[in-house]
């Protein structure tokens, strides 16, 4: 007698045919009644759920998280950075930004660099990307940025006319495109980049005092690009190049690793640093906050179930821990609203019930119901509070700190203008191979856009950020830099 399982329905119901539809008779119809049938096709119609709308492609793993350094509960209070050698379970999504589920890999374009920590107060997300600035700093320019990334209403083409039409328009994307073109635009893998928090966060310790708060994840495999040319032909020969490559790692027992590193910024420091410490297109300079070494992070288990775990994995920048708060940076503000609505939408109001979102410790709300309740709802016990029958009650430790805010309530724009320092100073970083690499790829990118009143827009604001930088870039493009600009 054969060992193997009986095949059922999703209700456990045995099989008795899984090859041939119920008939009248061998050439008649097909029986409403064959409900095996019926519930198989019923339940492939809905296996597509949506994909993300943005960060659709990824891929995840599971692993850990160690505190190196004993002297970070002198910053914030986070249980899980409180003492050295802590460990804390994590889960790690890796992404591209633009393309959709079944897109290539090896694309330009930023990296999701999400991480799920596991910890004993709670999930706390980071939800980064491999660069430490960002195109725009509103929450309110990001559906039209991601617009022009994605297709033309029209052709359902990917059209470099919106994307510089909106870059050139928007001059505060200059840091992070400059960036994006260059080496580190197309990661030779997921393990060989770095990830960074990108915003400003805010630290609080066990007394109270407050302090801002940027993290780097760098690679211990260290940070490696991929030629252009190499990254076109594995886009049509391995779409899933980088997804490949984290599995194959971590199956094969190379588990890859980050260090931490956090640069801490006195609370007081905002008021007079030369740059706005919640502006997200700008960084902060390591020389005057330098970098101190937190743990590291590790990924050593590769999910069972690509969908169960990876497609239905939601991360929020609003899953923060006590001792962890954001600051009054706008795109991180409306990015706290933002995840948790598209969660609702893409994987239901209960998405924190599925495995991979459920927190190691116990959950104790007065949420109930909705969609795809699982976890027992609350039983018998009370569902609302205050309660006079020993239902959780908030505890006031974990409030987050109070901070000062001032001035008149308006549509504000950020006082600073100056998109160009950055960018220019990350271009004479640049050595002259990696410069000729980038203006080439911008002019690649460029060439195809119709209008050259955006292209010349746009090559005005490179000359901004370094002259040399323009002319090079406008000479690629057979254009002048508009004399207005010089
Ligand atoms: C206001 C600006 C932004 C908005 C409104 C926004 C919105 C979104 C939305 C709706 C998703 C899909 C989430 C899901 O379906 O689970 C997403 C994914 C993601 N976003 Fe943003 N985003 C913004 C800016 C940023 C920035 C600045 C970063 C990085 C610093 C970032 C990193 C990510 C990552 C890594 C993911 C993928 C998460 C995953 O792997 O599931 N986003 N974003």
């Amino acid at each position: 007698m054969s060992n193997r399982k009986t095949l059922t329905t999703g209700a456990g119901i045995p099989v008795g045919d899984n090859q041939n539809s119920i008939t009248a008779g061998s050439r008649g119809p097909v029986l409403i009644q064959d409900f095996h049938l019926l519930e198989k096709l019923a339940h492939f119609n809905r296996e597509r759920i949506p994909e993300r709308v943005v960060h659709a492609k990824g891929t995840g793993a599971y692993g850990y998280f160690e505190v190196t350094n004993d002297e970070i509960s002198k910053y914030t209070k986070a249980d899980f950075l409180s003492e050295k050698g802590k460990r804390t379970e994590m889960f790690a999504r890796f992404s591209t930004v633009a393309g959709e589920l079944g897109s290539a890999d090896t694309v330009r374009d930023p990296r999701g660099f999400a991480l799920k920590f596991y910890t004993n107060e709670g999930n706390y997300d980071l939800v980064g990307n491999n660069t430490p600035i960002f195109f725009v700093r509103d929450a309110i320019k990001f559906p039209d940025f991601i617009h022009t990334q994605k297709r033309h209403p029209k052709t359902g083409l990917k059209d470099p006319n919106m994307v510089w039409d909106f870059w050139s328009n928007s001059p505060e994307s200059l840091h992070q495109i400059t960036y994006l073109h260059g080496d580190r635009g197309i990661p030779a893998t997921y393990r060989h980049m770095n990830g960074y928090g990108s915003h400003t966060f805010k630290w609080v310790n066990a007394e109270g005092e407050q302090f801002w708060v940027k993290y780097h994840f760098i690679s211990d495999q260290g940070v490696k690009g991929l030629d252009t040319d190499l990254a076109a032909k594995l886009a049509g020969e391995q779409p899933d190049y980088h997804r490949q490559d984290l599995f194959n790692a971590i199956e094969e027992g190379n588990y890859p690793s980050w260090t931490l590193y956090v640069q801490i910024i006195p609370y007081e420091d905002y008021k007079t640093y030369k740059w706005d410490l919640f502006d997200v297109t700008k960084t902060v300079s390591k020389k005057d906050y330098p970098r101190i070494e937190v743990g590291k992070m590790v990924l050593n288990r590769n999910p069972e179930n690509h969908f169960a775990e990876v497609e239905q994995s939601a991360f929020t920048p609003g899953n923060l821990v006590p001792g962890i708060e954001p600051s009054p940076d706008k795109m991180l503000q409306g990015r706290i609203f933002s995840y948790g609505d598209t969660h609702r939408y893409r994987l239901g109001v209960n998405h924190q019930q599925i495995p991979v979102n459920r927190p190691k410790v116990e959950v104790n709300s007065y949420q109930r119901d909705g969609y795809m309740t699982v976890n027992g709802n609350g039983g018998g016990a009370p569902n609302y509070e205050p309660n006079s029958l020993n239902g959780p009650v908030e505890d006031a430790a974990k409030k987050a700190a109070a901070f000062e805010v001032y001035g008149e309530a308006d549509s504000v724009a950020y006082n600073s203008d100056d998109h160009y320092t950055q960018p220019g100073d990350l271009y004479r970083l640049m050595s002259e191979d990696e410069r000729a690499r980038l203006v080439k790829n911008f002019a690649d990118h460029m060439r195809p856009v119709e209008s050259d009143e955006i292209k010349l827009r746009q090559i005005g604001h490179f000359y901004k950020a370094d002259p040399e930088f323009g002319e090079r870039v406008a000479e690629l493009l057979g254009l002048s830099v508009p004399a207005g600009v010089k």
